[in-house]
């Protein structure tokens, strides 16, 4: 096998085992390892290397504040501090302690006129502010 067919079967396990568990596992990168005679070391670099990839598990509802321009001249980011805050995420944390809630930051949502926008999951919210959002929360939990 040439390295480029490693590589794509590498990639190719990798997306599979993240559509399977969500993320990309301890467990998966050992077997992976065995797999194809790659040092685990290896495979962490190419999961840090994609931002597709996940090395810990997603929450059940997934919050995408909006940082793009539109949504950040109106405040954004103190809305992704706000979610971190009702959430009780810690600094280099995104996903609450019980896998309730994933917070991502993304660009633009598709619906600037609604600036600042949040989504979970596929639902979206516009014109958010503090006392809009804790109610959002709230009703996922
Ligand atoms: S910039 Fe936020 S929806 Fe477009």
């Amino acid at each position: 096998m040439t390295d480029i067919d490693i590589h794509g079967g590498l990639i190719k396990q990798l997306q599979d085992a993240q559509a399977k568990f969500g993320y990309v596992s301890q467990h998966e990168v050992k077997r992976i390892s065995k797999e194809f005679n790659i040092a685990e070391s290896e495979i962490y670099g190419v999961i840090t290397f994609y931002s597709q990839f996940r090395l810990k598990p997603l929450g059940k509802h997934t919050i995408k504040v909006c940082r793009g321009t539109a949504c950040h001249v109106s405040g954004s980011l103190e809305l992704v501090t706000e979610v971190r805050e009702l959430l009780g995420l810690l600094d280099g944390e995104d996903t609450t302690k019980d896998l309730r809630f994933t917070l991502e930051e993304v660009a633009c949502l598709g619906c600037c006129s609604l600036a600042p926008a949040v989504m979970i999951n596929k639902d979206v919210f516009g014109k958010v502010n503090r006392d809009k959002l804790s109610k959002i929360l709230e009703s996922y939990k």
